[in-house]
């Protein structure tokens, strides 16, 4: 296990720093000890969130407004800021985007990832901890889902996780081959559903638009933003026949990447790591409605309508690998996640300013 003095000699690159995973893992990096550099485009995110980030955390943030899919800037910024690992959050996330503009996202998700790699290559940094998802499991047969499941993609946002998780497995088999002195390790970190935000309510999630996810609609409802929750589905096979899922607080996932981070730099060099990051306890989305309104004290609209396409019926992870082997479990209930949603989008009700 690194201590906090070793820490502050490893730097950390965050892609996609300023967005909503990226900024709470920043704050818990820095609390940890660690340096950070942060390359973003800022395409869905503002830089208001780095600022805050630096309030939190009393610390400076080096920032590269720059896209990973830009070679020379890659290159520069390798050159000029020397890393140990790179924490790697940038990409694009919408799966109703992905299907109207699946080219969009190969391209910059998946050639965005093959520059990145190329580049870091080239650095000689082989160490990569990665954002996937739990949308690689398609549609689970059976739940909760360990990580040895059989992976299947069901949009081409969720084809892009997938593809990347196999080029990063690659590159490690490529050096095992090779017996490369220093060969690539990759951790692939599979989120179930982040929610919630830091509990300061600096920070959060400040989606574009309409948001697609239930919970930032929860709060866009309770801030009058929107008239209702539209529940898609109620005739699932679930207890109170709406959608359940592993809902996992954002603070919890990004000291899970400090675990991971950690664990890596300890770990011999040249393997793959896969772990599920969920809470391992489902909740319906009649059960988050309501849990939202016992603690803030607001009552949400809701209509119970048709389903939405590509939905699964339950879906929650058995998350005991990563208690195993990286020492880490979510420690934050519904409760907390409702609460701290709902402070930082009661503060922020138009999200960071431009
Ligand atoms: P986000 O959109 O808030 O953050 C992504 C950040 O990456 C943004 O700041 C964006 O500006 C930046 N970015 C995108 N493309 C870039 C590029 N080509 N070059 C540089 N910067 C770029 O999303 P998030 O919720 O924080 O998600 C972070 C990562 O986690 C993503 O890879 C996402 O696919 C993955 N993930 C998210 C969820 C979720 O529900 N939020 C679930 C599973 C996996
Ligand atoms: N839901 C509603 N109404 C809404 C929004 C969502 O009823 O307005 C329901 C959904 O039908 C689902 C549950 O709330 O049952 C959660 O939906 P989200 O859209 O919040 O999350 P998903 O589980 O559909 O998807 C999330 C991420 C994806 C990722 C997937 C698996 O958004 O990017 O988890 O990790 F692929």
């Amino acid at each position: 296990m690194l201590i906090k003095s070793e820490a502050s000699k490893v730097r950390v690159l965050v892609t996609g720093g300023a967005g909503y995973i990226g900024s709470h893992t920043c704050v818990e990096l820095l609390n940890a000890g660690f340096e950070i550099v942060v390359v973003d485009n800022l395409s869905n995110s503002k830089i208001e969130a780095i600022r805050r980030v630096e309030r939190i955390t009393g610390r400076q943030v080096p920032f590269f407004l720059a896209d990973i899919g830009d070679q020379a800037e890659m290159r520069r910024i390798l050159e000029s800021f020397p890393v140990d690992i790179v924490v790697h959050f940038a990409g694009l996330k919408a799966v109703g985007e992905s299907c109207e503009k699946p080219l969009l996202y190969y391209q910059n998700n998946v050639t965005g990832t093959l520059i990145l790699c190329e580049e870091m290559d080239r650095a000689e940094v082989r160490k990569m901890v990665f954002s996937s998802s739990a949308t690689v499991y398609g549609d689970p047969h059976t739940v909760p889902i360990t990580e040895d499941f059989p992976l299947q993609a069901t949009n081409p946002y969720g084809r892009t996780k997938l593809f990347i998780e196999e080029i990063l497995k690659d590159l490690v088999a490529a050096d095992r081959l090779k017996q490369a002195d220093e060969p690539w390790t990759v951790t692939l970190l599979r989120y179930f559903n982040p929610v919630g935000a830091h509990q300061s309510g600096t920070i959060g999630e400040d989606p574009n638009g309409v948001p697609n996810n239930l919970m930032p609609y929860i709060t866009q409802v309770a801030v009058g933003k929107l008239a209702k929750l539209r529940i898609f589905g109620g005739d699932y096979p679930t207890r109170d026949g709406t959608g359940v899922r592993d809902y996992i607080h954002v603070v919890d996932l990004a000291r899970a990447h400090v675990k991971a981070v950690e664990a890596q730099l300890d770990q011999e060099p040249g393997q793959v790591f896969t772990y599920n990051l969920g809470t391992g306890t489902g909740y319906s989305v009649l059960e988050v409605v309501r849990a939202f309104e016992a603690q803030c004290g607001i009552t949400i609209p809701c209509e119970i309508v048709g389903r939405r396409p590509g939905d699964v019926a339950e879906c929650y992870a058995d998350p005991s690998l990563a208690r195993q082997e990286l020492g880490w479990q979510a420690e934050k209930g519904i409760g907390d996640m409702v609460r701290d949603a709902w402070r930082w989008q009661s503060r922020n009700p138009e999200g960071y300013p431009d």
